[in-house]
């Protein structure tokens, strides 16, 4: 796929890097041997298109510089031992029989513990080598980037872990399929995320934003305007999406709004689950067009099961076997609605601001120099795309924090636009600056949100606001 690009997660040396050195020497006090190899996979930010790759729509992510390292040892005695290098994290250990022994279970409170995430990866793996397996594992593992924060630090967990396994078997996947096979992986922690931050963990490039298609999975390289500066802030609400339903009554809910337009319109009569995008593909209409037929066959504010029941013509058992998830079945009503005009309306939005960016880049190799203001005008437009995202996350998808909308409003004061980043309900904000004033917003940031109003220390506060670019996806160093 693209050309040039390669298929396969690269193979190279060890960089040298005091993260590294470090994360060796501490592998090698845990384990009394050197690790044979240390895989790293990126966080992301996504830039726009936020809650519609499960239903089927493309989004548009780059990778962070911050990532998950884990450094690998091969051992013959068939287990696998997990550690932490940070010793708030307790280390599991297990005999690897078969993927279906492997049980990943929250804590008492619901709450995943985070090995669950390693386990998920493995789990997977292990169901795709259909437990032939060659050797044991001794992992040690080491993350910056912040947890809960929207910026995909569990599937960076659960793609690293799977692409260890791997490698340690000796499998070779391509980049797209173990990205596919890491998105079916960490379902197994209960959500049912679509597949964009396992794709971007393997498919980022530097430079570049990436425009991610799912079914097939692929990935253009979108180049972002020259002077524009992309900034995370955290909201400092910490958000686990595979501690609440939240995030899986959104899937259902747009799951049924599919259902429901389908059986209203005659083209889908039996009970299997489709997409908001399979819905479009099945109609042959534009976005604009599926907007309206939202607002035709899903005229109300909330559907009870009741309602849902008659409009799909199925039982209530049916209706929690087949389209609910096991934390979702206790649900009594539902924004259908609101959710499905989100969905369409956020793709658009990504269209828009995908076709920005192209008409910016061939428009400056034709401009010839005079592109200074030009390039301004995309960073307002292509802003104005983020701030509306924003709006319809809070507004129809209520997956904002009070604290992400503070930080969207101090932005907003400042003539920048921002939008929650990830799945919502705490974590971060990205927003989208011209590089001459990226130094301002983020002093601003600092002093309004996090002085002013969380009364934080000025000098800590680099941990929670900074300017980033697009980055490398993952990769296998040999040592
Ligand atoms: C989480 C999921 C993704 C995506 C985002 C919201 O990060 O893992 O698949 O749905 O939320 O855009």
């Amino acid at each position: 796929m693209n050309g040039n690009k390669s298929d396969y997660v690269p193979i190279v040396d060890l960089p040298a890097d005091s993260r590294m050195d470090k994360l060796s020497k501490a592998f090698y006090d845990e384990f009394q041997v050197k690790p044979t190899f240390i895989v790293r996979v990126p966080g992301r930010v996504n830039i726009i298109g936020e809650h519609i790759d499960y239903c089927g729509y493309p989004v548009l992510p780059m990778a962070l510089e911050q990532d998950i390292l884990v450094a690998a040892h091969c051992i013959e005695d068939g287990k696998l031992y997990v550690r932490n290098k940070s010793a708030k994290y307790k280390s599991m250990e297990l005999k690897i029989t078969s993927y279906d022994d492997i049980k990943i279970e929250p804590d008492n409170n619901g709450k995943p513990f985070w090995y669950n995430y390693v386990l998920c990866g493995i789990k997977g793996a292990l169901e795709h080598l259909k437990n032939k397996i060659n050797v044991g594992l001794q992992l040690l593992i080491d993350g910056n980037i912040p947890p809960a924060s929207g910026l995909s630090s569990s599937s960076a967990l659960v793609s690293a872990a799977c692409l260890t396994f791997l490698h340690a078997q000796g499998a070779k996947l391509s980049k797209t399929e173990i990205a596919s096979l890491c998105a079916k992986s960490e379902r197994y922690i209960g959500t049912q995320g679509g597949g964009m931050d396992q794709a971007i963990a393997f498919l980022a490039e530097k430079y570049c934003a990436q425009y991610i298609t799912f079914h097939p999975l692929k990935a253009v390289s979108v180049a972002l305007p020259e002077d524009a500066t992309f900034v995370v802030a955290h909201s400092l609400a910490e958000a686990n999406k595979a501690a609440t339903n939240d995030f899986n009554r959104r899937v259902i809910e747009c799951r049924l709004a599919a259902k429901i337009i389908a059986t209203s319109l005659n083209v889908s009569n039996d009970h299997t689950i489709i997409t908001l995008s399979q819905l479009q593909n099945m109609l042959k209409e534009d976005l604009k067009k599926m907007v309206l037929y939202v607002f035709y066959y899903l005229p109300n504010d909330l559907y009870t099961k009741k309602d849902i029941c008659q409009l799909l013509k199925i039982t209530e058992d049916e209706l929690n076997n087949i389209y609910l998830t096991p934390n979702t079945r206790h649900l009594t009503e539902f924004k259908l609605k609101q959710r499905a005009l989100h969905v369409y309306e956020e793709a658009m939005r990504v269209d828009d601001f995908r076709k920005m960016c192209i008409e910016q880049t061939n428009g400056k190799s034709t401009a010839n120099g005079q592109n200074g203001h030009v390039e301004e005008d995309v960073i307002g437009k292509l802003g104005e795309l983020m701030s509306r995202s924003h709006a319809s996350l809070k507004e129809l998808y209520e997956c904002s924090h009070e604290n992400l909308d503070s930080l969207v409003d101090i932005s907003q004061k400042m003539n920048v636009h921002a939008r929650v980043t990830g799945a919502g309900w705490g974590g971060c904000i990205v927003a989208l600056c011209h590089k001459d004033k990226v130094n301002d917003y983020i002093e601003a940031l600092k002093e309004e949100y996090y002085v002013k109003k969380c009364n934080k220390d000025k000098n800590k506060t680099d941990a929670y606001v900074f300017a980033t670019s697009p980055n490398y996806g993952a990769a296998i160093y040999k040592i």
